[in-house]
């Protein structure tokens, strides 16, 4: 198995529960045991993780990739892995189908008929020919409703994160992100190889302190409600967009001074959801 837990009731290799009883290898471990892996051999964790997993998934201990019977609506049918049965009409607040769009008659007949003209996908690079006429369509119409002189397709706010954060920043750069910044961002600032810093959970003053002395190109990564604890960012006031970051000390009333410029930035899911 990978590296030990320490804080269980570890008795003699076993894991037990208060009473005494031995807990079964699902909750003996979790991915963090797997993290670092068993030994020199780089695949020489997959062995150990498919013995927990082969009792972790039947227990119903993993809990991604729950199967959706249908489309991402606000009510949804989901497959319990456990159990194998589908448990139907459950709440949905895991999707970012803010507005429902990617269900709606007309998106669903665009596309049919965007699959009659180009197949499944442009199979290729953008770089070189895997680009179509349908996607430069939709970055006009993007910037036009946006009121921009241009868009940058990405297909995930994942890639868009990456993408644009290793493109804007080189090595010698500062970049300071909030602690909870999303996993797609701190990739971002490891790929571009500048100094990169975390701040305290919106907490502005330890912002401040991360900033100071730093003269050369900075990016701060902030978002404007953390996936990671639902929180807004802190001090904010939402003026249509860009949260003004507010000093943390009660005497320096007003913005912090740190050039956040809304037309210098990027938020994901801003677009039909707050
Ligand atoms: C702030 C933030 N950035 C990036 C992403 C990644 O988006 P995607 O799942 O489209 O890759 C998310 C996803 O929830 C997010 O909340």
């Amino acid at each position: 198995m990978g590296e030990e837990k320490t804080d269980g009731t570890n008795q003699g290799g076993m894991f037990n529960d208060k009473s005494g009883k031995q807990l079964p290898l699902a909750m003996q471990y979790d991915y963090t045991n797997f993290y670092f892996g068993a030994g020199d051999d780089a695949f020489g964790m997959l062995d150990p993780f498919d013995e927990w997993w082969k009792d972790a998934k039947p227990s119903g201990y993993y809990l991604y990739s729950l199967p959706m019977q249908g489309s991402p609506a606000t009510r949804v049918d989901v497959r319990n892995t456990k159990t194998g049965k589908v448990e139907g009409d459950l709440l949905n607040f895991a999707s970012y189908n803010y507005l429902g769009l990617s269900y709606r008659p007309e998106v669903k007949e665009a596309v049919i008929e965007a699959v009659h003209r180009y197949g499944n996908g442009a199979s290729g690079s953008p770089i070189l020919s895997g680009s179509l006429e349908v996607h430069h369509e939709l970055a006009d119409l993007m910037a036009e409703f946006k009121g921009k002189e241009a868009v940058l397709l990405f297909p995930t706010g994942y890639s868009v994160n990456v993408g644009v954060i290793a493109g804007l920043m080189r090595s010698g750069d500062l970049i300071v992100a909030d602690q909870y910044a999303h996993a797609s961002l701190v990739d971002g600032m490891i790929l571009s190889k500048a100094n990169s810093r975390f701040f305290r959970h919106n907490k502005v003053d330890d912002l401040e302190r991360k900033l100071k002395r730093y003269e050369g190109k900075k990016l701060v990564l902030i978002e404007g409600v953390y996936s990671m604890d639902g929180r807004r960012c802190a001090r904010t006031r939402h003026r249509g967009g860009l949260p003004a970051l507010r000093s943390a000390d009660p005497d320096r009333r007003g913005s912090l001074n740190l050039h956040l410029r809304r037309e210098r930035s990027w938020r994901c899911h801003q677009l039909g959801s707050l």
